[in-house]
């Protein structure tokens, strides 16, 4: 019997990677012998960081670590995943809130595919309140956000908003 290499999709907006997006992939990597971090192509979603930006930070991040690729994608997350061979596609499971859309998502990706699992993985409790939107908010009003992204995105952030 061979063994098989199985891969996994970390599907999202990434704008931007966060610490707790971090700690989903390391537990993804757990179970997964890869992962890929797909950056969501969404022309209608008003991102801070362009398309380029998220993926760079994201690479830095991870520092060429040879289990983790990133990729972009547009169009559906299934077909993606199928061009890829992934088996699974991870999401992230902070809270209840997270629940209703999550489930939605997963059986509709379920129904387009039923071939690939959705795999959700609860965060570590720290980053249990964390989120690219509230860290972004957080930022932008002069809080200080350096231990809830890595640095790559610390970064930028602070380019992004500078400190008065
Ligand atoms: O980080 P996000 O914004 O919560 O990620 C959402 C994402 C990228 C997982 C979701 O919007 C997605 O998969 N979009 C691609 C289109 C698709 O396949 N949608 C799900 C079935 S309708």
């Amino acid at each position: 019997m061979t063994d098989k290499k199985k891969t996994a999709i970390y599907p999202g907006s990434f704008d931007p990677l966060t610490n707790g997006h971090i700690d989903i992939i390391e537990r993804a990597l757990d179970i997964f012998d890869e992962v890929i971090i797909a950056v969501l192509h969404n022309p209608s979603k008003k991102a801070l960081f362009a398309m380029d930006e998220r993926v760079k930070m994201i690479k830095q991040s991870f520092n060429g670590r040879k289990s983790v690729m990133v990729d972009s994608f547009g169009g559906l997350l299934v077909d993606y995943a199928k061009m890829k061979n992934a088996v699974a596609i991870i999401r992230g499971m902070r809270a209840l809130s997270d629940f209703e859309s999550e489930f939605q998502m997963a059986l509709m990706n379920r129904k387009l595919n039923k071939e690939v699992q959705s795999v959700f993985l609860m965060t570590g409790f720290r980053w249990i309140f964390t989120s690219s939107s509230i860290i972004k908010e957080a930022a932008q009003f002069g809080g200080d956000i350096s231990d809830m992204v890595p640095e790559a995105v610390h970064i930028k952030m602070m380019e992004k908003y500078p400190k008065k």
